[in-house]
């Protein structure tokens, strides 16, 4: 028999591995469909800096009986819109996106809200409802279907609106096969996960039962945004290398090294080529494959870099994390930290760690673990997250904790690449660097959380020890008045007064 050979689009490939994008079934389905959403919609309201409004419905859709269930998914956003001429490729087209950039962002790959779109087309073969404007004096509508062979946008319908008030946003609507009842605590714990991170946003949610779950903001203080920037010395291959060959404008190494890399000074940049024994006046595209290639090399050995960058990050901060903690656990105990800036293979991470103690935190005989990264929680897949591991690692009777009390520890991960295991965003991989940071970071919290306890404890054993005088002193009193044949007792109420120094 002869082998026949084919290509497949992306599209495609997505469409026939749908798992490895959290696609799994029915469940997974509504739940990772609702998450990439409300995911864009929250990086295009943080992009614009206005605090963000989403409004999320999913309700149910008669389908004559037909196996499945149908519901109809709408999220509505008050963020930067996308342009016109984008909007078809934005929803219709897999890997095709704004957000390839050295900027810490939600998304990454330009797959995510594509892919539920894709996941809806196939099951219940319906097109997706797109209106957006960018704030302009037009508001945009479309009905698209994605050709899934060939990876393009199926243009149905397309309208143009005055746009009188000058709305921003954009509105999504499809429709797709689901079990929304199975995936229901899953959805709701991802809002108030997301509601933790994202106190500056008001969110609602309207189920198919139309029972309606209000996220209201505290603040509408949003962190600073992050800045786009240039790779890292040590972040680069190869192919980088010979990409920005390809576009440079500079003329010699010397300028190639510093305009086109972060934290390279015209003395780093000196230092470096003559260690490299690469010329200074070499012009960089006619640099030879070998020479690349040890350029790569050499700049993964250079030990003077400086460290990456970190304004492309925008980790949350210690007020809005604790505001946000707050909000939604109400605990009688919070303590909050944000690591120094640091780096894996030239990608800048902060790692940001919070833990509180009691309120509404439930006593799960454990600690209760909220993961996120780049503000996203991360809700699967948790016995494999290097978070979750950090936190086994640890001894925590040093900590006076013990798996009965009612203790949660949030780690939130910035990184303008945030390794990822997988496509579909679940957990975290264990990179010694990021590994490190997160431990100290627990660490320092539940230090001070020891110091709370240890408090508490103290609290307790007076509170008790009081207990026993308030009790008996009155009848030692009475017994001894009489055995001394007095008809008056002593005034107890000094002496209660002296033992009662920490009430
Ligand atoms: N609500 C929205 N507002 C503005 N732009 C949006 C919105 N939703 C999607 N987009 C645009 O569509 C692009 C594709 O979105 P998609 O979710 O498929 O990928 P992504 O967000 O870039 O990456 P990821 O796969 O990690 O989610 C985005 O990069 C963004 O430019
Ligand atoms: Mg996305």
């Amino acid at each position: 028999m002869v082998e026949t050979f084919e290509q497949i689009s992306p599209a495609d490939f997505f469409y026939r591995n749908r798992d490895i994008a959290g696609f799994t079934n029915p469940t997974r389905a509504i739940f990772s469909s609702v998450r990439e959403l409300v995911e864009n919609a929250l990086d295009a309201s943080d992009l614009h800096g206005v605090p963000p409004e989403v409004y999320l419905r999913i309700s149910q859709e008669d389908n004559g009986g037909e196996e499945g269930e149908v519901y109809i998914l709408r999220v509505e956003d008050n963020g930067s819109g996308i342009p016109a001429r984008h909007i078809p490729s934005a929803f219709g087209q897999v890997l095709f996106g704004s957000k390839y950039k050295l900027r810490q962002a939600r998304g990454t790959f330009g797959l995510g809200g594509t892919m539920a779109i894709l996941y809806g087309q196939i099951t219940t073969h319906k097109p997706v409802y797109v209106a957006s404007s960018t704030g302009t004096s037009r508001t945009y509508e479309y009905k698209l279907m994605i050709d899934i062979q060939r990876n393009r946008p199926i243009i149905l319908d397309r309208k143009a609106h005055v746009n009188k008030t000058r709305w921003h946003g954009t509105v999504v609507e499809f429709r797709l096969e689901g079990d929304y009842f199975r995936a229901m605590p899953k959805i709701l714990e991802y809002l108030k996960q997301t509601a933790v991170v994202t106190p500056y946003a008001n969110i609602t949610f309207v189920d198919p039962k139309g029972r309606l779950y209000r996220f209201n903001r505290v603040t509408t203080d949003m962190p600073p945004p992050p800045e786009e920037t240039f790779p890292h010395p040590y972040g680069v291959d190869v192919e980088t290398i010979q990409r920005l060959t390809k576009i440079t404008d500079c003329r010699n190494m010397l300028d190639f090294m510093q305009k086109h890399f972060q934290r390279v000074s015209e003395r780093i940049a000196h230092g470096f080529l003559e260690n490299a024994g690469i010329g200074k006046k070499k012009n960089p595209k006619k640099l030879k494959p070998q020479e690349v290639v040890r350029l790569v090399r050499k700049m993964k050995e250079f030990k003077d870099f400086l460290p990456p960058r970190a304004r492309c990050l925008s980790p949350l901060g210690k007020d809005l994390l604790k505001a946000g903690i707050l909000k939604e656990l109400k605990p009688d105990f919070i303590a909050v930290c944000r690591r120094k800036p640091s780096a894996y293979s030239g990608h800048p991470f902060i790692v940001e760690t919070a833990i509180a103690y009691g309120g509404d935190i439930p006593k799960a005989g454990d600690i209760v673990v909220h993961r996120f990264a780049n503000r996203i929680p991360l809700l699967y897949d948790e016995a494999s997250d290097v978070t979750v591991r950090v936190i086994k690692s640890i001894n925590w009777r040093t900590y006076k904790v013990s798996p009965d009390m009612p203790i949660a520890i949030l780690v939130h991960l910035c990184s303008t690449k945030v390794p990822y295991k997988t496509v579909g965003k679940e957990f975290i991989a264990d990179r010694p660097e990021v590994r490190r940071e997160i431990l100290n970071g627990i660490r320092e919290v539940a230090r001070r959380l020891r110091r709370f306890l240890t408090r508490k404890e103290h609290v307790e054993r007076e509170r008790r020890r009081l207990s026993v005088f308030s009790k008996y002193l009155p009848k030692i009193a009475e017994f001894s008045t009489e055995l001394a044949g007095k008809k008056q007792p002593p005034d107890i109420e000094k002496l209660l007064k002296s033992v009662r120094r920490f009430e």
